[in-house]
């Protein structure tokens, strides 16, 4: 799909498709007012029995409308105006991206006017915009036959490029602005990162091995600011990352440790640097995983999926800052040389643990990547993971629960998250949490003690790999890293959601 930001008369255009947002509170005059035109009007009857009612997300296609240039019309709802933020745009722009598919026209134009809002509004309103689409746009089907000859390993972006089948314009009397032309930029890049680390995260785990992981990684960062340095087996051992060899010697897939560096800001500011959980599929281990649903574990890279994505999207919008990307990956697999319940692994800070469940191994993995992380004199650290089923549980797939301790970061984290839009949710985290994982042989067990709270108690094992004084927090997606479509329009009802990335970016363009 391609989108394009357009200063015109919407009497001046002639395309396949007008769509036009409608408010339900005023939806009448609102209709009047678009392009001086006797819309409203000529639709009075629809609006007298609210077949056009503007209710949020509510889209209705008149076909064969032949309104002034335009073939058919959409008229698409933003509800009440007191109500309308920018996550209202956002799914609207996917009901309207919908709704222009089923039309199966190749060209429609979207009238932004009709939203309105203040300069600051407008900005984030189009971002929003074009989030909204971008995202909406987002498929899956490179492994269907017709498609596989082309796309073995080919990554998402360059995918879009050759599907040139749609073109949507938007059309506002902003569109020369330059906040404005930036922040529909802005949405476009974005959601073009998070559509790629959904294509990572959609890959089954045999076509995205840890190598394959790391080779997108590498190709996706050409052309662009980002370095990518990538460790393999050997040096993983040289480098003592006992937790990741551990969970990696199951399998015949190698374990690779990414390093991804954006240097975009001042040569004295201290990096933040985000480590995402590159599991490239969760069998369990020895202490495997029940069969039904373990297709679902393929998805289990999505934190580190998503860290990629954040590097990329920086480089892209050329923050000024500095970042490191951290992907510990390997697949988690029973094997002769498999972890067993009751192995003790040294992780890269020194520390030992026991392996009491081979499943919980999502936080041996971390605990190098976050040793390291420290090592490299941060400012912050960020990670995400698909870390435990206590989340899932805990809040299903509507927020994201992140865990600090560090009330600069939380206000940070609330205020990236409320630009981004992406709900998330602070969780508790005390020293009550980590008593319950100290071990018995070793300084800590990969198992809790206790009973509950399961997703606390990772996080308290997580920390211990965080170097002292140094701002950090978790986000454990694993109930909002997939299959989140039933309450987002924009993302697919199986598919990867590239959570997080969002308010990833949002941090980073506020990270001193
Ligand atoms: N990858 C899983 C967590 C997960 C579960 C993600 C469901 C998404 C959906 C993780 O490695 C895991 O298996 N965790 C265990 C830990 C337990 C054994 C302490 C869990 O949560 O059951
Ligand atoms: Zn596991
Ligand atoms: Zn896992």
């Amino acid at each position: 799909m391609i989108l394009n930001l357009l200063k015109k008369d919407l009497k001046d255009i002639s395309c396949q498709a007008l769509i036009v947002f409608t408010k339900s509170s005023a939806a009448k005059d609102h209709l009047a007012t678009i392009a001086n035109s006797d819309l409203g009007k000529k639709y009075v009857s629809l609006l007298e029995e609210k077949t056009i009612s503007g209710k949020a997300l509510e889209a209705v296609t008149i076909r064969e409308a032949n309104y002034g240039g335009f073939r058919n019309l959409i008229f698409v709802g933003l509800g009440e105006d007191k109500v309308l933020d920018h996550e209202v745009v956002r799914q609207a722009a996917a009901a309207a991206y919908d709704a222009v598919k089923a039309l199966k026209v190749k060209e429609a134009v979207i009238s932004f006017d009709g939203v309105k809002g203040t300069a600051k509004e407008a900005a984030s309103f189009v971002k929003a915009l074009a989030e909204g689409l971008s995202l909406a746009s987002y498929t899956f089907d490179q492994l269907k036959s017709k498609k596989v000859k082309a796309t073995t390993a080919k990554s998402k972006s360059e995918e879009d490029s050759e599907d040139q089948g749609l073109q949507i314009h938007v059309v506002s009397h902003s569109a020369h602005e330059k906040s404005f032309k930036a922040a529909f930029q802005e949405g476009i890049i974005t959601a073009d990162c998070v559509n790629f680390a959904r294509y990572l995260g959609d890959m089954p785990g045999n076509l995205m091995t840890p190598k394959i992981l790391a080779e997108e990684a590498q190709k996706a960062a050409q052309g662009t600011k980002v370095k990518v340095i990538v460790w393999d087996k050997n040096r993983i051992v040289k480098e003592k990352m006992g937790g990741l060899l551990g969970v990696s010697l199951g399998s015949t897939h190698e374990p690779r440790f990414i390093i991804m560096e954006y240097k975009g800001g001042k040569a004295h500011q201290k990096p933040l640097v985000f480590v995402g959980k590159g599991l490239t599929f969760d069998s369990g281990g020895i202490s495997i995983k029940p069969s039904a649903g373990m297709e679902e574990m393929k998805y289990d890279m999505c934190g580190g999926a998503n860290v990629i994505g954040t590097l990329l999207a920086a480089a892209r919008l050329k923050l000024s800052v500095n970042l490191i990307g951290l992907i510990p990956s390997t697949e988690n697999m029973p094997g002769p040389g498999a972890n067993k319940p009751g192995d003790v692994c040294f992780a890269r800070n020194g520390k030992s643990f026991e392996v009491n469940n081979t499943d919980a191994e999502g936080r041996l993995i971390l605990a190098d990547a976050l040793s390291y992380a420290s090592e490299q004199d941060p400012g912050m650290i960020i990670d995400a993971a698909t870390l435990t089923g206590a989340m899932v549980v805990a809040l299903g797939n509507i927020h994201t629960g992140y865990f600090t301790r560090d009330k600069e970061v939380k206000s940070s984290i609330e205020k990236a998250a409320k630009i981004s839009g992406e709900l998330v949710w602070n969780m508790p985290l005390t020293d009550q949490h980590l008593k319950d994982m100290k071990g018995t042989y070793a300084d800590l067990s990969n198992m809790s003690s206790g009973k509950g709270a399961g997703s606390a108690t990772a996080a308290a094992f997580l920390e211990q790999f965080v170097g002292e004084g140094i701002p950090w927090a978790h986000f454990d997606i694993a109930g909002t890293g997939w299959a989140v479509g039933n309450r987002l329009n924009y993302c697919t009802k199986k598919g990867a959601s590239g959570v997080m990335l969002r308010t990833f970016v949002e941090l980073a363009k506020n990270y001193e």
